[in-house]
This record gives structure tokens, sequence and C-alpha cells, in this order.
């Protein structure tokens, strides 16, 4: 998919132009040893805590209820936010970033938390600027959670990446980035380490990075992105080998590509305990219903939700709309309801602004039917697949 084209050049101009920053202030408490001893304890059945895709357990019953990543310590909202357009001029932003733009972030960080959302997704990629400068996604959220812990704590969760570029090898390489971005971070841990992407050379070696980073109290727990189910499944069996649960697979999954269905991995992730992060859940903008075929989205989301596509879109998005007049709701929360139906699904729509951040908390606290469900997925399948990251294929 173009925005994950985007996201692997933003790695490549990036290469060595992250900055130190600061010092590392913030601590929080590490649990290490209580999760490799649990998922010691435990067989390869999948953790009683995380909902598995028979269950008929409403997971959706309270907006403050948290899940727990796989079989993890660490517990997140059931909604999280991605912050891949804070800073970036590459995909997002019509190519500027400017200080309305900060204050926006700002304002949209700030409205997550009011609302109760606190888990937040960034990477060392994140926020490229112009000449290769990166990082700037991790300095801003590392610099609203320290604003905001000025004001109180409310248990925000931090999840990063690690970027699997070509010239980095092995499990070193790994804590050195990740070192980089607690410092962009100024955090002295974060609550999710996740691999961004498959290794061009092979995944061991960061695998052994990502249980040397638990075992060094720099990270509570471990997922990886854009695996397909054999790497999945191999990650899942070394790191169970040191100990530790693969928390997640933060993967593509909306309404408008359920690739993860068909290849098999939320099957696996189901079956092993592993949750599913949905990114581009909103199919970056499209499921608001705000895009249309006179208006489609500018800058490099129009070549792909073109006029073309958005015609085709039109009935799921038309359904979209009186199921959300139905429930009081809107489109966009309908999608995202749609999303945490399936179960140990986690989304983690991008918010660029406190009235977007504030429309995901409507997502919340309520149940679509199920013939509901089946419908959008029956009008969803009638659409042409948008192609997604190759990695997830091969
Ligand atoms: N692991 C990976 O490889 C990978 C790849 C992609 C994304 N991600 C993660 O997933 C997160 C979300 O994915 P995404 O940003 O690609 O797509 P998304 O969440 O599906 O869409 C986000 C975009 O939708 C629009 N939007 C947000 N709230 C809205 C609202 N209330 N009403 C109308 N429009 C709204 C905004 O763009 P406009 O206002 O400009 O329309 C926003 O930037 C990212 O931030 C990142 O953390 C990870």
């Amino acid at each position: 998919m173009a925005s994950l084209v985007s996201e692997g050049a933003a790695a490549l101009l990036s290469k060595g132009a992250f900055h130190h920053h600061h010092q590392h202030q913030y601590s929080r408490k590490m649990k290490t040893p209580s999760v490799s001893q649990r998922f010691r304890a435990s067989s390869t059945s999948p953790s009683t805590d995380t909902p598995t895709s028979n269950s008929s357990t409403a997971i959706l019953q309270a907006s403050a209820d948290k899940v727990r990543l796989g079989a993890s310590d660490v517990e997140v909202t059931k909604v999280g936010i991605g912050a891949w357009s804070w800073g970036d001029t590459f995909y997002w932003n019509n190519g500027s970033w400017n200080d309305r733009n900060i204050e926006d972030a700002r304002a949209a960080f700030n409205a997550s938390v009011d609302v109760g959302i606190n888990f937040f997704d960034t990477a060392e990629v994140y926020g490229s600027q112009i000449m290769g400068v990166g990082g700037e996604s991790e300095r801003l959220l590392g610099r609203f959670v320290k604003e905001r812990n000025r004001l109180d704590s409310k248990g925000i969760a931090i999840a990063t990446k690690f970027a699997a570029l070509p010239w980095r090898l092995g499990r070193g390489s790994l804590i050195c980035a990740l070192k980089e971005s607690l410092k962009r971070l100024d955090l002295s841990s974060v609550d999710l380490y996740q691999l961004h992407w498959p290794g061009l050379w092979g995944n061991e070696g960061y695998i052994d990075g990502l249980a040397d980073a638990v075992e060094q109290g720099l990270v509570k727990a471990v997922g990886v992105s854009n695996y397909n189910e054999q790497r999945l499944r191999s990650a899942y069996a070394q790191l169970k080998k040191r100990g530790i649960p693969l928390a997640s697979n933060q993967v593509n999954y909306s309404l408008i590509y359920r690739l993860p269905e068909k290849n098999g991995v939320k099957k696996a992730c189901d079956e092993l305990g592993v949750t599913l992060i949905a990114y581009s859940p909103i199919g970056q903008g499209v499921l608001s219903g705000k895009y249309t075929p006179k208006n489609p989205p500018s800058g490099p989301r129009g070549r792909i939700y073109n006029k073309e596509y958005l015609t085709k879109a039109t009935p799921l998005l038309q359904a979209l709309r009186e199921i959300a007049q139905q429930h009081g709701k809107t489109p966009l929360q309908v999608s995202l309801n749609w999303l945490m139906a399936q179960e140990n699904v986690v989304p983690i729509p991008g918010a660029k602004t406190a009235a977007q951040a504030k429309e995901f908390a409507g997502a919340l606290g309520w149940t679509l039917t199920s013939s509901e469900v089946d419908e959008l997925r029956r009008l969803a399948s009638k659409l042409d697949p948008i192609t997604g990251f190759p990695a997830e294929s091969f």
C-alpha cells in the first residue's frame, strides 16, 4: 500500500539522521519478571485475558475497560491513537509541518487522554521531514506526555517501533535504535516495542534483540508488525523459548482492507493469544465518509482512494451512514466498532486534531448487531482490495 511505501521511503531517508535528545526522566515500574514467569507457566493456549474469535463475550461493555496486549502485563485502552502523521511531511499534512500542526497534535493528544484513550503508537521513522530528519513523532509524543504528566498521570501506554533497515544487523542494532527512541521520547522505557516490518536478511537477530530489551527493562512488552502467519509463528516460538510472550502483531486491517482475515494472520493471532493491532483502521479517513468521488483526499492518499475507488465504495459508505444513524453514531465510529466486533483487535486510528480524537471515543461502549457486522462485510467484499504491504503476502 502506498502508505507503507511512504513509511519505507521515510525510513531510508532517515538513515543516521536521528538526533540525541534530552536525558530520559520519566520512568515506570517494570514488571518484567512476572511477564516471563506467567508466560513460562502457561501452555501454548491463548491467554485467558485475550478474547478469542469464537468467544461470545461482549468486549465493549464499558468504555473504560482495558485489554491486555497478548499474554503480556501491558494493558491498553480498546482503541489507541496512531501518531504517524505527527511531524510527517512525506505522506500527511500536504508536505508541510508548522506550529499550528503542533498545536493540533498536542490538542489531539490531550483530548485523547481526556476521553480516556491513552494508548499511543509511534515509530522511529515517523515524523520524517525533508532532508531525512526523522523521529519528530516520537519527540512530540514524549513532549506531550511530559507536559501532561505535570498535571496528572493517566496510565499512558506508549508503543514505538524498530525500523528493520537493511544495514541494521542483529540484536545489538535493535538495542541501539531503542535507546535512541527512548531519548527522543524522553522515557526510560516503553510499554510496547515492535519490529516495524520484517528484516530483509532474516528476523532471528531482531527477535533476540526484542527479548534482550525486555530483560534489560527497556520495554514491558514486545510485538511485530506487518508479519505474515509464518513469520508470526516463528517470532512467537523464538520468544517463547526465552519465556517472553509475543504481545501483538500490528497489521493493516479495516473494513476496506481485510487481508488478515484471508491470509491466516487473524486466526493465528487468536490461536496464539497475540493481540492484533489494527493500523489504518478507518481506511486513512475514507471510512469517515468525508471523502467522495467529487472530493477525494489530497496528496498521496488521492492516488489510492481516487474517484473510481470512492465511486465503488459508495454503497458501503451509504450502509455505514444508515447503520450509524440507527445507533446515533458516525460512520467512523461504526467502522471502529466493526473492527472491535472481530475480537482480539485493538484499532489505532490516527488523530491530527482534538475533534478527530474525541470522535474515536464514541466507538466504545456499544456493539453492532451480528447482522450489521455481516452486512458490512458483505458490502465491503464487493470492493476491490487495495494493495498492501508486500511482506504480508510472501
Ligand atoms: N505498522 C505499520 O506499518 C503502519 C502503517 C500505517 C499506519 N500505522 C499506524 O496506524 C496509525 C493509523 O493509521 P493511518 O494513520 O494510516 O490511518 P487511519 O487511522 O485509518 O486514518 C487516519 C486519518 O484519518 C483522518 N481522520 C482521523 N479522524 C477523523 C475523523 N474523526 N473524521 C474524519 N477523518 C478523520 C485523518 O486524516 P485527514 O484529516 O487528513 O483526512 C487521519 O490522519 C498510524 O498513525 C500509525 O501509528 C502503522
